[in-house]
């Protein structure tokens, strides 16, 4: 479990009449068995915070701090689309994120595709596999890294309703049995209602708007009567904000 802090966090892009406030003096912390949920609408900075939360980015201004067990802690990325590289074989592809090509690296990589239930794709490449599997492939490979926190950026938006929800289902099992952090980017309030104990409304500027702890419990399905009336909440929510609409 990994304790994430978010100081004065400012994020511009561009300059002069060019400039686009990303995020806006965010301030919180993460800490404790977390499955974050960030909603909010399209531009309101949710992928830049991302982004620097895993270091793909730089703040403008403000810190970013993420430890475990007081060392600084690994991170993970899913990203949208499962971005494999397409000349290299599933197993290749995950080899190819790990410090060493060793049997136990190997074995370690095995294990988390058959996670994912692709246990015997390894030899496939990625152009024989469906949008699904791919995007498996590629959680599969931020979860043998072996992460201290995931980071994962709506890596199930593009993929038929079926198959979001099996590996909706398959995350949150990881998740349970694992005691890593993941912090999950989402247009989707449903799906953030579903997966996270905390969801992050973020309004249009990059300014957090709302923190909501979820404290149904697990497993939910957003049939649920309690599930539904959560998510009508954190609709509401975004109604307030005067938010543009949302899936
Ligand atoms: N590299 C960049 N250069 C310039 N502007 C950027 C860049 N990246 C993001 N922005 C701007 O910053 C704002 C936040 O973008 P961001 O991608 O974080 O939004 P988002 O919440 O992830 O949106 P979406 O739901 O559409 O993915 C937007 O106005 C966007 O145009
Ligand atoms: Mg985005």
């Amino acid at each position: 479990m990994a304790d994430i802090t978010i100081d004065h966090l400012h994020k511009e892009f561009g300059l002069g009449a060019d400039k686009v406030v990303a995020l806006e003096d965010v301030n919180l912390s993460i800490g404790g068995h977390a499955f974050v949920s960030v909603v909010g609408p399209s531009g309101c900075g949710k992928s830049t915070l991302l982004n620097i939360l895993s270091g793909i980015d730089v703040p403008t201004s403000g810190r970013v701090t993420i430890t475990q067990d007081g060392r600084p802690a690994r991170a993970g990325y899913v990203f949208q689309a499962a971005r494999l590289l397409p000349w290299r074989s599933v197993m290749d592809n995950m080899l190819f994120v790990q410090k060493d090509r060793s049997e136990a690296t190997r074995k370690r990589c095995q294990h988390y595709l058959e996670m994912v239930q692709l246990g015997d794709k390894g030899s496939k490449y990625p152009g024989e596999l469906s949008g699904g599997m791919q995007q498996r492939v590629g959680i599969a490979r931020a979860f043998s890294t072996e992460p201290d926190v995931l980071f994962m950026d709506e890596p199930f938006s593009h993929l038929d309703a079926i198959t979001a929800r099996t590996l909706r289902k398959e995350l949150h099992t990881i998740w349970a049995d694992t005691g890593k952090t993941v912090v999950f980017v989402t247009h989707d309030v449903g799906e953030a209602v579903e997966l996270s104990n905390r969801i992050l409304v973020f309004a249009k500027g990059g300014r957090l708007a709302d923190d909501i702890d979820v404290k149904l419990p697990f497993p939910r399905d957003v049939a649920d009567s309690e599930v539904a009336l959560m998510k009508a909440d954190v609709f509401k929510t975004f109604e307030n904000l005067g938010a543009m609409a949302v899936t």
